[in-house]
């Protein structure tokens, strides 16, 4: 592989952070589908993904900055060379005359952009005279048209834009211990338990990674294993199971578990997972539709779902997905809410959980599996030994997390979960 090094101006770590943008925001891919930084220097790998994500993180806030200086909106390459700037100019503070020259040279260098240097060189310059305040006065817009009405019919304006803030200030590391008394010596205990370290923490340096003592786990979603109360020697049917955050969390209680997950590479994922912890599941590949072996006692359908909840760490999902792409997840999680239920045995608990802002895939669809199974009902979740505020729990007894709960502490993931039991 022929390794593109950077002459110290920054101009191939900046083009490899362009390329990023536009397969997101063009191309509609996923960051973690991307493979753009291949052959740069970790240092400038590290510069272009951190300079990347911050303008994913900050879309709406600086083409409404940006609004300002333009007439009409330039080529979407030149939009992306402007956003760049923003990011160096504002949030990283960087020293304008490299920025602008930085952004000018690229510009010239292609032919979509080149008719564009001009604009460029005389917004950034503005931008850095005048943007500050601009900016200040601006705040959080992260969430497109379609998701923000959704988000914000469910949960009201003024949460709406704390959600979005959220988004913008970005998520620590949490963990989950294997032995969740144990007393590491690193991160603070948060009130359910898990450790949070800062952002930048590098986790596989940390005592007790090689012997898979933790692993890397949203606070938030940390909850749902934890609705069955005692695990040990129980058969869990763990439904959707890749990457493992929940299977390990089972085994960890002395679960049997059976992992399921339709993508044999993600159940790869389980598999090295288990490996590292020391942990053991039985994994199985397939579909949750097909799956017919039962009766089960406790079943947990971590389902497919918007991840709007994810937002914060992931800031590309809301120029990936769409209000159709949703709605199809909505559907699936309605059909597999019915095979959890057909594979439960009477007495038998399902905990159904989704990383979603939305209603519709989380409250509505528990209110509406109760409608399809009268013989289901709703479990009553205990908050305080979960270590989670009360007034978290839902109209239908369900459990709902949005990103700017515990905001002071670094927030948590959207989550939604139920405990329900088939009578
Ligand atoms: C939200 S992720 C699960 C996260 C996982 N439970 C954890 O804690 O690490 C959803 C998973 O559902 C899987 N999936 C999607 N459709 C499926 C299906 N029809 N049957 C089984 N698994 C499916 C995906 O491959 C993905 O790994």
């Amino acid at each position: 592989m022929t390794r593109r090094t950077d002459d110290g101006s920054g101009i191939v770590t900046r083009k490899v952070a362009l390329q990023i943008l536009r397969s997101v925001y063009q191309e509609r891919r996923m960051l973690s589908h991307l493979d753009l930084t291949a052959g740069l220097a970790a240092p400038e790998r590290a510069r272009a993904e951190r300079l990347a994500q911050s303008v994913l993180r900050h879309t709406g806030r600086i083409d409404k900055l940006l609004s300002h200086y333009l007439e009409r909106r330039p080529h979407p390459a030149a939009q992306n060379i402007l956003r760049l700037g923003v990011v160096e100019l504002l949030i990283d503070r960087s020293e304008a005359y490299g920025v602008v020259n930085a952004a000018v040279a690229i510009a010239k260098q292609a032919r979509p952009t080149s008719g564009a240097a001009g604009l460029i060189n005389a917004v950034l310059r503005k931008v850095d005279q005048e943007g500050h305040e601009i900016w200040a006065g601006l705040g959080p817009q992260t969430l497109p048209v379609w998701l923000r009405k959704a988000v914000g019919g469910a949960w009201g304006e003024a949460a709406t834009r704390a959600i979005e803030a959220a988004h913008e200030a970005a998520a620590p590391i949490d963990i989950t211990l294997r032995d969740p008394s144990a007393q590491p010596s690193f991160g603070e205990r948060l009130p359910t338990g898990s450790i949070r370290l800062p952002r930048q923490t590098q986790v596989s340096g940390l005592d007790g990674y090689d012997e898979g003592a933790f692993w890397v786990q949203d606070a938030a979603a940390a909850l749902p294993a934890r609705l069955f109360g005692e695990v040990t020697d129980a058969r869990v049917l763990d439904l959707c199971a890749a990457p493992g955050g929940k299977t390990l969390q089972l085994a960890a209680a002395r679960a049997k578990v059976t992992a399921l997950d339709l993508s044999p590479a993600r159940l790869r994922r389980v598999d090295e997972n288990l490996k590292r912890t020391g942990l053991s599941a039985q994994l199985v590949s397939g579909d949750v539709l097909e799956f017919s072996e039962a009766p089960w006692p406790m079943i947990l359908l971590d389902a497919p779902c918007s991840a709007s909840g994810t937002i914060r760490r992931h800031p590309d999902l809301p120029f990936v997905k769409s209000a159709r792409e949703v709605e199809a997840l909505t559907k699936l999680q309605m059909q597999m809410i019915d095979r959890a239920v057909s594979l439960l045995e009477t007495g038998g608990r399902l905990v159904y959980c989704t990383c979603s802002l939305l209603p519709n895939e989380g409250e509505n669809q528990i209110k509406a599996a109760l409608k399809r199974h009268s013989d289901l009902q709703v479990m009553s979740i205990d908050a305080a030994a979960l270590g989670v505020d009360p007034a978290w729990i839902s109209a239908e007894g369900g459990l709902r997390i949005l990103p700017h709960y515990w905001a002071e502490n670094g927030g948590l993931d959207g989550f939604y979960m139920a405990l329900l039991q088939k009578r």
